[in-house]
C-alpha cells in the first residue's frame, strides 16, 4: 500500500508542510509506504483547455512536471492533498495541479453528459486538509471543498478532511503538538482504511 501526500504551499517548511509530515508519519506507522511531494518543486503549467487529452488520454500540450507526477498518482492507493488558504481558496500551485488531472476523465460524446474517470471503481481513497489564519467560517473560505469535489468527481472516496485554523506564522503549527498529533492520528486512520 502506498500513500502520496501533496502540498500546495509555496512556503517551504511552513504550516502545510508540517501538517503533511505529521499525516504521513501517522500513515507510515501503520506500515504503508509514503511519499511527500511539494508542488513548488515541480513546474506545472496551467491547463489551457485545448481538450487534446480527451483523445490522447494524457497531456500532450505540456511535457512538464505533471508527467513526473502522473505515474506516482496512478500507483498510489491513497492520496492526501493539502493547501494553505489563499484568499479563501487553494493556492495557484494546487489549482494548476488539480486542473491538470483532467486527462484522467473519460467523457462520453454527449456534452453536457455523463463521464467517468481512470480512477472510477479502483477504490482509491483520499484525505484533504487545509491551513488558514482565520477561524470564522466566512473568512477561512472553501479550501477543503476546492480539493474534495474535484477528487470525488475523479472517483476518489474522500474519507476524511482536516481543516486547521488559527495558524499564520510560518512555524505556528510546528509549535502546536496537539494539532500535529491530531494529524498523525488522521494519518493512521487513513492508512488503516486502505488495508
Ligand atoms: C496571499 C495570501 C492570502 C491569504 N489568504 C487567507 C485567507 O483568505 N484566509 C485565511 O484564513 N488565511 C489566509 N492567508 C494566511 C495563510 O493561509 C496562513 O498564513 C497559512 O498558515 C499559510 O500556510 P503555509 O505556512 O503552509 O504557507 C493568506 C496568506 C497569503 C500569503
Amino acid at each position: 500500500m502506498k500513500v502520496i501526500g501533496i502540498t500546495g504551499s509555496p512556503r517551504a517548511g511552513g504550516n502545510t508542510d508540517t501538517l503533511l509530515k505529521a499525516l504521513l508519519e501517522g500513515a507510515a506507522s501503520e506500515g504503508v509506504e509514503t511519499e511527500a511531494v511539494s508542488l513548488r518543486d515541480y513546474t506545472i503549467a496551467p491547463c489551457t483547455g485545448c481538450e487534446r487529452c480527451r483523445k490522447d488520454l494524457t497531456c500532450t500540450r505540456f511535457y512538464d512536471g505533471m508527467h513526473l507526477l502522473y505515474p506516482k498518482i496512478e500507483e498510489a492507493d491513497g492520496i492526501i492533498l493539502g493547501s494553505p488558504t489563499y484568499n479563501y481558496n487553494i493556492t495557484p500551485e494546487m489549482k494548476a495541479f488539480i486542473d491538470r488531472l483532467y486527462p484522467y476523465y473519460r467523457f462520453t460524446g454527449v456534452r453536457p453528459g455523463p463521464y467517468s474517470s481512470f480512477f472510477t471503481s479502483l477504490g482509491r481513497k483520499a484525505l484533504v486538509f487545509s491551513v488558514a489564519e482565520q477561524t470564522k467560517p466566512a473568512e477561512r473560505g472553501f479550501v477543503i471543498e476546492a480539493m474534495q469535489r474535484p477528487l470525488e468527481a475523479l472517483g476518489f472516496e474522500v474519507t476524511d478532511t482536516l481543516p486547521a485554523e488559527g495558524y499564520f506564522e510560518k512555524r505556528a503549527i510546528a509549535g502546536d503538538s496537539a494539532v500535529q498529533e491530531r494529524a498523525r492520528e488522521a494519518g493512521r486512520r487513513f492508512a488503516r482504511g486502505l488495508i
